[in-house]
């Protein structure tokens, strides 16, 4: 099924000249362009403060290109019939002014065109102008080109409920929800998606997808960078708010959810949202471990401690870990622990989930047979490999009986000759063509901060009681083994 939108479209990129254009968004765009996903007619029209005309951010974006597209250098016939497209104006997002002169320059660009166009504005922009880019287009631009507006913006929506509430509160004033595109780029991996195509289509998994079956769940999502040069915003978010309350949990929900009766977006969004609402309240002491990097070398490198970086603060409670235990109160996974943890600086770059299955009722084997044995596990590969295992018992050859763990094994690799496409490829697509399976609801992301504002007040009250410390290029504090256990578990590290 191939996803084509016809309808003349200009995409507005607020923040055109910042990273996240420069690496994603542009390169994104430009390979949907070479596969002909593009309407016929259409424009990218980025502003923001810097004062570029339309050929230096050219120039800029397709250094971009060069440097990050899957697809390599861009061709110079291929760039130059792109970048006819693109436009620059700058804008001082708080001056209705600039928002007039953005819709008349619209309306001029699109004045030959033979349908009203659709306008998607990209809010690639800390999130402190969120409010105000969406109220200043609400009033100066959607009231001239009417329904065909849509919005898109990055996380962090909200620091926390009450500031996510107002977001959507404003928001709705000027949108309708159908309009709104709140990215999670996690939703956008190939590896992602495919954890809906696992679970629903096919019929040997839902029978044992359940308590009876299966003994826990590990959602490890580990980097090895730090935080880069993002500590002003990073020392006032940490990772429960950077990772968790987003990315994870919307793996958490892939994972948890129950069968949707189609795959239309607003019932996968209905199904998720369930498993949020059914996540019993966190016991903060109990439950939940966070933690800051110390300095230490990672791959010959010298690593910083977390506090000694640029833009965070000498005492700063922030945590770049956290490791949850979550239980969902529901007939399908009662009494089942979900241990999530992320966090910066540690050993590698690998997000996996791990599904562990129970023990055999009865072991027919002698004890010796069993030296190696294990229990069976279900792992899926979300980064940097990709690719689902399915751990089982097998006999080793010989001519005794022994037993040991060998993998059923599917990767992409092998599996498949197409390119994975990158997140936002797959993303910018569904915005343009108004699928928002993949995107956040606004009560699914107001159901996730419910959950952690305990955690995040309890935090907050603390502040740096209780926070544990860990190597960089660990796997993070004790503390997180020994939640897992004092329930007869362990981190499934490799
Ligand atoms: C972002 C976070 O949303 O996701 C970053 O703000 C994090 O701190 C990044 O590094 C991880 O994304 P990925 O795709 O590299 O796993």
């Amino acid at each position: 099924m191939r996803k084509n939108n016809t309808r003349p479209t200009v995409f507005v990129v607020f923040g055109a000249t910042g990273d996240l254009n420069w690496r994603k968004i542009n390169p994104a765009l430009y390979n949907l362009y070479l596969e002909k996903y593009m309407p016929k007619e259409f424009a990218i029209l980025g502003s923001g403060r810097t004062k570029y005309t339309s050929d230096e951010l050219a120039e800029k974006l397709k250094d971009g290109i060069d440097r990050f597209s899957r697809k390599g250098k861009a061709e110079a016939s291929e760039w130059d019939a792109f970048s006819q497209n693109l436009y620059y104006q700058p804008a001082d997002v708080t001056n209705p002014e600039d928002f007039k002169a953005l819709a008349a320059t619209l309306k001029e660009i699109t004045k030959e065109w033979e349908q009203e166009p659709t306008l998607i504005f990209y809010l690639a922009v800390s999130a402190d102008f969120f409010a105000v880019i969406a109220e200043n287009v609400g009033k100066y631009i959607s009231p001239e080109f009417g329904q065909k507006v849509r919005i898109v913006l990055e996380k962090p929506f909200g620091k926390d409920l009450e500031t996510a509430n107002e977001l959507n509160a404003l928001l709705s004033q000027n949108y309708d929800e159908d309009q709104i595109y709140r990215i999670d780029h996690y939703l956008g991996k190939e590896t992602v998606q495919n954890i809906l195509a696992f679970r629903f289509a096919n019929s040997i998994l839902e029978p044992i997808w359940n308590r009876n079956y299966i003994e826990h769940v590990q959602i490890s999502v580990s980097e090895d960078i730090g935080i880069g040069n993002r500590g002003g915003y990073y020392d006032t978010s940490g990772a429960l708010r950077d990772m968790v309350q987003n990315h994870i949990f919307q793996l958490l929900c892939l994972v948890a959810m129950e069968s949707p009766v189609s795959f239309h977006a607003d019932e996968i969004r209905n199904r998720k949202v369930d498993v949020l609402k059914s996540v019993k309240a966190i016991n903060v002491d109990e439950e939940t471990v966070r933690a800051q990097y110390l300095g230490g070398e990672i791959k010959g490198e010298e690593i910083l401690s977390y506090i000694d970086e640029k833009g965070v603060d000498d005492s700063s409670s922030t945590e770049t870990y956290v490791a949850l235990k979550l239980f969902i109160n529901s007939w399908r996974w009662h009494g089942v622990p979900f241990y999530i943890r992320t966090g910066k600086r540690l050993k590698k770059k690998d997000s996996t989930i791990t599904i562990q299955f129970r023990d055999v009722p009865h072991q027919v084997f002698p004890k010796e047979a069993n030296k190696l044995w294990q229990k069976n596990k279900l792992v899926i590969n979300i980064q940097p490999e990709m690719g689902i295992i399915l751990k089982m018992q097998a006999k080793r050859p010989g001519l005794d009986m022994m037993l040991q763990d060998v993998n059923m094994e599917f990767n992409y690799e092998d599996a498949f000759t197409e390119q994975t496409p990158e997140a936002y490829e797959t993303l910018l697509l569904d915005v343009l063509t108004s699928d928002q399976t993949l995107f956040m609801r606004a009560d699914q992301v107001e159901e996730a901060w419910k959950l952690l504002m305990p955690v995040l007040d309890n935090w907050a009250e603390k502040k740096s009681e209780g926070m544990q410390t860990y190597a960089s290029g660990s796997w993070g504090p004790e503390k997180a083994d020994e939640l897992l256990k004092k329930d007869g578990f362990e981190w499934f590290n490799d």
